[in-house]
C-alpha cells in the first residue's frame, strides 16, 4: 500500500455492515463461514461493476455476443472440462485444533490455537500428509437420490458457453474471432476461505471466451491484456494498485498454454483480481470429443474448418467489487471533524446524487422532493430529510455519492440551488432546470482519482 493510504480491509468490513453494502449471511444463526449478503448500496454498487463490464464487452464493440447458461449443466460436463479429475487443492488437516488448511497457502493461513502464527509453526501444530481435496460442489437432481442423479454446481461460467458454442456459429452467424460473455453465479467448496468477499464459496464471475483462428492466439491474447487493464484504469483503479503478472509454468490451469493475472495491491497484498488465459483447443475438443459431436468452425466459401482456439478474460464481480472499495477508501476533515469517504468512480457509486433540503419546514421539503423526483428519471438519485444536514452528507459520502444538492430559502425565491462535490468540496450554485442535463455531463467527464493528488 502507498504510504498515505488508510484503509484496512477491517474498515471495509465495518463500512460495508454500517452502510449496508455486504453483509455476513444467516447472522441470526450465527453465520455461514465466508457466506455473505449484498444488501442495497452493495447490490446498486455490483450492478454498476457489471454493467461498465457489458458495456465494454457488448456494446463499444461487435464481435461479442451475451450468454446466460445454466448453473447446473450435464454432469458430463465437468468430466470434458478436467474438473472432476483435476479441479483440486491440496489439503491438510491440524489433528490438534481439527482445522483444515491449504497446503499451498499455509503462509496465509492463520493457526487455529495461535492466529498471531501460521498453521505448522507451533509446536503443538500436528499437520497430516497433504491430499487432493476436489472444490466441486455436488448435489442431486431428480426425485431419486442415486449415483446417476449426481450432478455439480459450476465452478466456473466458462463451460456454459463452450456447450453453447453451435449455437453462436448459427444464429449468430459469427465467424472467428468472436466472443461470447457471460456473468453468473459460480461454487467452489475452498478449504481456505476468508479476507471478507475475496475468497468465497459462492461468487459471481464476469467471464469471456474469444474464439480465434489458431495463428492469431497470441495478438489476441496481447489484446485482451491491454483492454482488462484498460477497464480497470478506466473505472479510477490507481495505475500504481494495478500490475499484470504472467504465471510460470507449474502455475498454469490444466487448459492453459498461458495465463496472465491481473493483480490489484490490496491490504493483504498483491492478489489476483482477473486472470487471461490462452485455453488454446483444450475445451472445444475436449467436449466434442465426449459428446462425439462436431465443434469446429467451417468456412462455407473456402470450406476451410478449424478448432478454433479460445483467450479467455475470467474476472469476478465480488472481488472487483471489494477493488473498487478499497481503492477508494478514505479519511479526510472538514473543518476539524474527520470524514471517511468513498472515493469512487462516479459511474460505479451507488447513488449519483443526493437531494437534501437544508431545514424541514418553509416549503423545503417539498421542493427537495419535487428535484429528486425529476432527476430519479434520469439517474439514480436518493432524497433526504432526517437529521442535521452535516451528518447526511457524512452518510453519503460514506456510501460514496459524487454529488450532493442542498434545497434552501433561496431555491425557494430564484429555483436554484447548491451543487456540492464529494472530492474537492466545492460547491456552486445552480438553476433546478439545469441540473439533471449537469449531473449527466459531470458524469461523462474523465475521472482520476483524488487519492492520487495533484
Ligand atoms: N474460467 C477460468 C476461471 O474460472 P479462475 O482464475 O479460477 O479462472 C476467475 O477464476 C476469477 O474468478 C478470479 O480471478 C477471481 O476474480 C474469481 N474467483 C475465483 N474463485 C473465487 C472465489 N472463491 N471467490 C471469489 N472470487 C473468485
Amino acid at each position: 500500500m502507498s504510504a498515505t493510504d488508510v484503509v484496512t480491509m477491517d474498515k471495509i468490513v465495518s463500512l460495508s455492515k454500517r452502510r449496508g453494502f455486504v453483509f455476513p449471511s444467516s447472522e441470526i444463526y450465527g453465520g455461514l463461514g465466508s457466506s455473505y449478503d449484498y444488501g442495497h448500496y452493495g447490490v446498486l454498487l455490483k450492478n454498476n461493476v457489471k454493467d461498465r463490464w457489458w458495456r465494454a464487452m457488448l456494446q463499444q464493440r461487435d464481435d461479442i455476443l451475451a450468454l446466460d447458461s445454466a448453473i447446473i449443466q450435464h454432469p458430463e460436463t465437468w468430466r470434458a472440462s478436467g474438473h472432476v479429475a483435476s479441479f483440486t487443492d491440496p489439503l491438510v488437516d491440524c489433528r490438534t485444533c481439527k482445522l483444515r488448511f491449504r497446503a499451498d497457502k499455509l503462509e496465509d493461513s492463520q493457526c487455529g490455537r495461535k492466529p498471531s502464527k501460521h498453521p505448522g509453526e507451533t509446536p503443538e501444530c500436528d499437520l497430516t500428509e497433504a491430499r487432493d481435496f476436489n472444490l466441486l460442489f455436488e448435489t442431486t437432481i431428480g426425485p431419486v437420490r442415486d449415483e446417476g442423479s449426481i450432478v455439480y454446481l459450476r465452478p466456473e461460467t466458462a463451460q456454459g458457453i463452450f456447450l453453447n458454442f453451435r449455437h453462436y456459429l448459427q444464429f449468430g452467424r459469427k465467424k472467428p474471432p468472436f466472443g461470447i460473455a457471460q456473468i453468473g453465479k459460480s461454487f467452489r467448496n475452498e478449504i481456505t476461505t476468508g479476507n471478507f468477499i475475496f475468497r468465497t464459496r459462492e461468487f459471481e464471475q464476469m467471464e469471456m471466451e474469444f474464439f480465434v483462428p489458431p495463428p492469431k492466439a497470441q495478438p489476441w491474447f496481447e489484446h485482451w491484456l491491454e483492454q482488462r487493464m484498460n477497464w480497470y484504469e478506466g473505472l479510477g483503479i490507481r495505475a500504481d494498485h494495478l500490475r499484470l503478472r504472467p504465471h510460470e509454468p507449474d502455475e498454469l490451469s490444466h487448459y492453459s498454454s498461458a495465463t496472465s493475472d491481473v493483480e490489484y495491491l490490496f491490504p493483504i497484498g498483491w492478489q489476483e483480481l482477473e486472470g487471461i488465459a490462452n485455453r488454446g483447443d483444450y475445451d472445444l475438443t475436449a467436449h466434442a470429443q465426449r459428446s462425439g459431436q462436431k465443434l469446429e468452425y467451417v468456412d462455407t466459401a473456402s470450406g476451410e474448418r478449424y478448432i478454433p482456439h479460445v483467450i479467455e478474460p475470467a474476472a469476478g464481480v465480488d472481488r472487483a467489487m471489494l477493488a473498487f472499495l478499497v481503492d477508494a477508501y478514505d479519511e479526510d476533515e472538514i473543518e476539524g471533524e474527520r470524514r471517511t469517504v468513498l472515493r469512487l468512480h462516479p459511474l460505479l457509486a451507488p447513488v449519483k446524487v443526493a437531494v437534501l433540503p437544508l431545514v424541514r419546514k418553509d416549503g423545503q421539503p417539498e421542493l427537495a422532493r419535487e428535484v429528486y423526483e425529476r432527476l430519479r428519471d434520469r439517474v439514480q438519485a436518493e432524497y433526504d430529510e432526517s437529521g442535521a444536514i452535516g451528518r447526511r452528507y457524512r452518510r453519503q459520502d460514506e456510501i460514496g455519492t459524487p454529488w450532493g444538492v442542498t434545497i434552501d430559502h433561496r431555491s425557494l425565491e430564484d429555483r436554484t440551488v447548491t451543487l456540492r462535490d464529494r472530492d474537492s468540496l466545492e460547491q456552486v450554485r445552480i438553476a433546478i432546470d439545469e441540473l439533471a442535463d449537469d449531473i449527466e455531463g459531470r458524469l461523462r467527464e474523465p475521472w482520476r482519482s483524488p487519492k492520487l493528488g495533484g
